[in-house]
């Protein structure tokens, strides 16, 4: 009988995980493997389960296509995020359960794709003996050990061309337009974002601004007589001394939304300046849509990859892209804690030499 590996995606969706998705089935069943899709997340482990064999025939197109053919959920029983960089154990009994899944499937690994939840999750299931490895996917980009996750090159396209957009609105109507871009407590997307769409301010959460400051960048474009400013806030910017903005206040299994910074950046920068302002806040645009080109040459290194990992008997590692090879590194490692845009780096500081305004 022919080895089986399952393949699981988790937390929120983004471009990229059908990609991933074709490249661990294709890997495996070149290998004369089978391979399992397990539906709906990891709940689609436990009885009764959710899985079909991924045949070859199922996988045409998947390259491009947006969003999960096996579906994800970040609630439920498997919602491991509580907080800021925090997780929460799993009781006995589900992993036991989701253990007896892996054993009734017959699997020789387990693929999980996933961000920071579902690794933490997958981290646990491995430490309890699933046989596992991970995948890194969000448009976050804020896993530790790895340089590059997958979805994150889509976002930070979309976010780009919604800023070039608003770009000729804004010096048509000589307004301030803000754009507020997901990216949790990482502010990766709004930096990558914002050094490509050229902004002239960029809130991230890893440096608390001060209106003052930003304010400032509008009037002195105005006295260079350039009448229109771009602002890029990412949703976990805050002001120094402000707690995060948030949309939904954290529950007992769920992290805090957040969400309306930039609504409020808009209206303080409208009263102090007396320029007219206007908010566009980018949301789930960001996760949807084909991947990009990059995005589809990573999530197929990625997935190979992992198959490599398993056929290695490599388990409770997670795929990483290091800046000069796609290696394996330890779950632990990964999800250890979130990777935040490096003060210190490129960055920051090619943001600075160009006078984009940071806030600070
Ligand atoms: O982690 C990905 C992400 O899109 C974050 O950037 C955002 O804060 C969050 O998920 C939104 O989650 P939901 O899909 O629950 O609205």
């Amino acid at each position: 009988m022919s080895a089986k590996i399952g393949i699981v995606t988790g937390g929120g969706d983004c471009p990229g995980l059908n990609a991933v998705i074709r490249a661990v089935a294709k890997s495996a069943i070149r290998r004369g493997w089978q391979a399992i899709g397990i539906y709906g997340g990891y709940e689609g482990l436990l009885s009764p389960q959710q899985t079909r064999p991924l045949e070859s025939d199922m996988l045409a197109g998947l390259l491009v296509r947006g969003g999960t053919i096996l579906g994800t959920a970040n609630q439920g029983k498997f919602s491991a995020k509580v907080g800021h960089g925090e997780s929460r154990r799993l009781p006995t009994e589900l992993l036991d359960e989701t253990k007896r899944g892996c054993e009734e499937l017959g699997l020789l690994g387990l693929v999980s794709i996933g961000g920071d939840g579902s690794l933490s999750i997958a981290q646990q299931l491995y430490e309890h003996g699933i046989p596992i490895v991970g995948v890194p996917k969000t448009i976050d980009n804020d896993l530790a050990a790895t340089l590059w996750t997958f979805g994150f090159d889509s976002a930070v396209a979309c976010a780009t061309e919604a800023l070039d957009r608003l770009h000729s609105t804004a010096e048509s109507h000589r307004r301030v337009m803000v754009l507020e871009v997901m990216g949790r407590y990482a502010g990766w997307i709004a930096v990558y974002a914002g050094l490509a769409g050229g902004a002239d301010v960029i809130l991230i959460p890893e440096i608390p601004f001060s209106y003052d400051s930003v304010c400032a960048k509008v009037h002195e474009r105005e006295e260079a007589g350039r009448h229109f400013t771009i602002v890029v806030v990412a949703e976990g910017a805050r002001e120094s001394g402000a707690d995060f903005v948030t949309s939904a206040a954290q529950s007992q299994n769920r992290e805090a939304r957040l969400g309306g910074i930039g609504v409020q950046v808009a209206e303080e920068i409208g009263k102090r300046t007396g320029k007219e302002t206007r908010c566009v806040v980018l949301g789930h645009l960001q996760r949807g849509g084909s991947p990009t080109n990059m995005d589809r040459a990573l999530c197929t290194i990625f997935g190979a990859k992992a198959v490599d990992l398993i056929a290695a008997g490599q388990f409770g590692q997670m795929v990483a892209f290091t800046g000069s090879e796609v290696t394996g590194v330890p779950l632990s490692e990964a999800t250890r804690e979130l990777r935040r845009v490096n003060l210190d780096g490129g960055f920051v500081s090619a943001a600075r030499s160009l006078g984009v305004c940071l806030g600070d």
